[in-house]
């Protein structure tokens, strides 16, 4: 099996090495030089874990390879498309120039039997539009579009690729769902289900997978405001509710509003596919607004924990990246957090174990440390912004002894309050019995 990838960015590096892996001979083909001269030099634009190793024996293996040059498209039986498809601005609607771009530049090169396969997020009708413009460049070839998203989570994204929940293969092509079966058998061993479906309901699923996503974290996040205001535990609530295998534990757990770079953005194309088809979609759009204001509305509580001012204080902020074991920090509930704090008067010190660089480009007039403690000198707060796992375990006595004021601002829930008052901090979490 012979696959090209055009696009070396998130699913596009992702998909390469996994597909090489189970040991197809991958060309990951991307227009930025410098990019590909930095993969080839063993570098990765993104920080993600299990991916460098992996992609630095496939190279050495020789299945797996990164160019700009597009030969290996005429000889692949499988092109996957993995370009970005960012907010456009403004509307929310995505931005599929970098798709039609990538159109232009394979239809020519495709074999007459290749398979195109879309795995980038794009709204409903664009596998068509896709259809539409190769067949008008290869009128006699019998080139077909399949809509195959990607469900992969950043920070655990080698796993989820290989391990996937599902397989979606959008295509009423029977050529292209038997050889798109075949691209994926080795993933079968560990009976993953493929499911065969239309292109545009293929298109549609993964939007609405990710709106319900949203739609739990936005749900239990307002459910754990209310916990703060009669007294329960919004982390044995979200228990309690998520043993009803109707409902389901994952992706209940409450925090400062969800970031990163699909769950914000596919929520406002999704909005936007509604409106032009003449639909408000009223769930998802209180689910988006809903969290904007959360995000904004977190410094409030580190205000609230100093007594109503943070002016001419210093606050460290544990954690930039929207969520661990990534350096992404793209809608990152930091963001909006240590922008209200400064706003506030407030000095901000950070850290984060992979989010520090990108950050740098965003913020750069905060005070970026070299660990956990180092953010904490003489802090009157520390806030816990995004849940690493080096930030669960911190030594209370030793954080103590060097703030200014010994008070714990958790957005994550990941210490237990008992333990927290106990070691002397005044401690606010998310939905739970907070100030000690
Ligand atoms: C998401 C989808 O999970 C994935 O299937 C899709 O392919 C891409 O978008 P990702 O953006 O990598 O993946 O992260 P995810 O783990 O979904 O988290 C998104 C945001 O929600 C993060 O900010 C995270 O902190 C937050 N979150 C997640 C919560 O606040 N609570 C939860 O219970 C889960």
């Amino acid at each position: 099996m012979r696959v090209s990838m055009i696009g070396a960015g998130y699913v596009g590096l992702v998909a390469s090495a996994c597909f090489a892996d189970f040991g197809y001979r991958v060309t990951c083909i991307d227009k930025d030089a410098r990019r590909i001269a930095a993969l080839n030099g063993g570098e990765l634009p993104i920080y993600e874990p299990g991916l460098h190793d992996m992609i630095a024996a496939n190279l050495r293996e020789g299945r797996l390879e990164f160019t700009g040059d597009t030969a290996s498209i005429a000889e692949s039986d499988v092109v996957f498309l993995t370009v970005g498809t960012p907010s456009r601005g403004g509307d929310g609607d995505a931005d599929l120039s970098y798709i039609f771009e990538a159109v232009r530049t394979i239809a020519p090169l495709l074999s007459d039997t290749a398979v195109v396969a879309t795995k980038s997020t794009v709204p409903v009708g664009t596998g068509d539009e896709i259809a539409r413009r190769i067949r008008e460049a290869r009128p006699a070839a019998a080139i077909a579009v399949v809509a195959n998203p990607e469900f992969m989570r950043e920070g655990a994204a080698v796993y989820d690729f290989k391990h996937p929940d599902r397989i979606l293969i959008g295509s009423d092509d029977a050529r292209a769902q038997a050889i798109l079966a075949e691209v994926y058998r080795p993933f079968y061993l560990d009976a993953a289900p493929i499911v065969h479906v239309s292109r545009r309901t293929a298109e549609l699923i993964k939007y609405a997978a990710n709106a319900f996503l949203a739609t739990k974290i936005g749900f239990i996040n307002e459910i754990a405001d209310l916990c703060e205001c009669v007294g329960a535990d919004v982390q044995d609530v979200a228990h309690g509710l998520g043993l009803d295998h109707r409902i389901g534990g994952q992706f209940l757990h409450p925090g400062p509003g969800f970031g990163g770079s699909c769950l914000p953005k596919d929520a406002l194309a999704l909005i936007k596919a509604g409106r032009d088809h003449g639909r408000q979609l009223r769930i998802i759009e209180a689910v988006a607004a809903a969290n904007d204001a959360r995000k904004r509305a977190m410094a409030e509580k580190v205000v609230a924990a100093l007594d109503g001012s943070v002016r001419g204080k210093t606050v460290a902020v544990l954690g930039l990246s929207f969520k661990p074991n990534t350096d992404d920090t793209r809608e990152s509930p930091a963001i909006p957090l240590i922008g209200a704090l400064q706003e506030l008067g407030a000095e901000v010190r950070a850290y984060d174990p992979a989010g520090m660089e990108q950050m740098k480009l965003l913020l750069p007039s905060l005070i970026y440390c070299g660990s956990a403690y180092a953010a904490a000198e003489s802090a009157a707060a520390l806030v816990i912004a995004t849940e690493w796992e080096q930030f669960r375990a911190l030594d209370l006595d030793r954080l103590k002894s060097i703030m200014a004021r010994p008070v714990v601002v958790d957005l994550r829930n990941i210490y237990r309050v008992e333990e927290m008052r106990r070691a002397g901090f005044r401690y606010v979490a998310i939905g739970r019995e907070g100030v000690a």
